[in-house]
């Protein structure tokens, strides 16, 4: 399984051109993998499989045995970080998150970085765990991806208190008290940066940041609450780990993707569904590599339609440094054949 990709993945991201396109997929691990539907009955809860390290580091692997991506991500969630601070957290079986909401500075301050090891410690093992398991299994050239979500979009499901569509709570308190709102964030910009330099330490190769609802905020906003905490823990990073590559995912940014692309000193950026591809090709593939963007519903679909539109994407960015994904994550009822159908067509791509 080994030969062919010689770390196709990291080529792109230092924009050396390649055979082929990388690839993986958001979400690539879970309820679409019989195998992890098995392995989360018998763990009990998500959580009990995310703070478990050896049955979290298996479900990392499932997907890379089946399929042979080219990068595996770490299994975890991008709200351990809450938790890890305080906040609780819990995942009841087809609502999504819930957590206590954190609507004032008084909330604020029950919460603390100084020990959110304490709770993160068994996801480091994991990194560690997932990379012994890829070289004894004989994918040396599957690298690593470690992740935690954006300042903004964790800041969105803590004052929520879960999930929403238009995080008005989040937006009124940002809008209202910047000030207060921004101790919010500088909270989350330390603990997501000491979360994702840990990772690295344990091993994870390279970054993604998730900024899932970055949409929904208007330009100057975007700027101030996107752009700006994004740059401060990129540099921060940088400093401590200069040779990792970061991917910044401002998912349905629009065109403000272009400052965030130019702005933050990430290393590649992730394209939702939404973008459209030639426009992506001529404004932000000019200036680093690109990552997406099949609609996961088209993978859902599977079919005609599946091989029109990754042939579409493969074409609009083969050319350059690139990194086939999704424009959102694994849908679960998505049939593993079209998995499969995707995986070739992607290997089967020549320029
Ligand atoms: O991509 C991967 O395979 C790595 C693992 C991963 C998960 N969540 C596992 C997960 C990653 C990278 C995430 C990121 C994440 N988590 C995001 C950003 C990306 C996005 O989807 O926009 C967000 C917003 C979350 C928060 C979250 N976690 C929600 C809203 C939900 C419920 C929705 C759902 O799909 O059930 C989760 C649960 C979750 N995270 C599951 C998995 C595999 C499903 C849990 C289960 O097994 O029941």
């Amino acid at each position: 399984m080994t030969g062919d990709r010689n770390k196709i993945f990291l080529d792109v991201l230092n924009k050396k051109q390649v055979g082929r396109p990388a690839f993986w997929f958001m979400r690539q691990a879970g309820r679409y993998l019989h195998e992890y539907r098995e392995l989360r009955k018998q763990a009990g809860g998500f959580l009990d499989l995310v703070y478990h390290p050896e049955n979290a580091a298996e479900v990392t692997m499932q997907p890379i045995r089946r399929f042979g991506m080219d990068a595996a991500i770490l299994f975890s969630d991008i709200l351990v970080v809450p938790q890890a601070l305080g906040q609780p957290l819990k995942f009841e079986t087809g609502e999504g998150p819930k957590l206590d909401p954190v609507l004032t500075l008084n909330d604020l301050k029950k919460l603390s970085i100084d020990r959110i090891d304490n709770t993160l410690n068994p996801v480091y093992e994991t990194v560690r765990l997932t990379r012994q398991k890829l070289s004894a299994e004989g994918f040396n050239d599957t690298t690593l991806i470690g992740f935690a979500g954006s300042p903004w979009t964790v800041a969105c499901y803590m004052v929520e208190g879960g999930g929403s569509k238009t995080f008005e709570a989040t937006k009124t308190w940002a809008y209202r008290d910047p000030e207060g709102f921004a101790q919010l964030i500088n909270m989350l910009c330390g603990a997501t940066l000491h979360y994702l330099s840990k990772q690295i330490e344990a091993g994870a190769q390279a970054i993604q940041l998730f900024d899932s609802w970055s949409g929904v905020l208007d330009e100057t906003n975007f700027r101030r609450w996107v752009i700006n905490p994004t740059k401060e823990i990129v540099s921060a990073l940088k400093k401590r780990h200069p040779d990792i590559p970061v991917i910044g995912f401002p998912r349905e940014a629009g065109a403000k993707a272009i400052d965030y692309a130019k702005e933050t000193g990430i290393d590649a950026i992730g394209l939702d569904y939404s973008v459209p591809l030639e426009w992506a090709r001529n404004n932000l593939q000019t200036l680093l590599p690109v990552q997406g963007n099949l609609d996961p519903v088209t993978l859902l679909a599977g079919g005609n339609e599946l091989e029109k539109s990754a042939n579409n994407i493969l074409e609009n960015f083969g050319g350059k440094p690139f990194i086939f994904n999704l424009g959102h994550g694994v849908i679960k009822e998505t049939p593993v054949e079209h998995v499969e159908q995707l995986c070739q067509i992607i290997r089967n791509f020549k320029r």
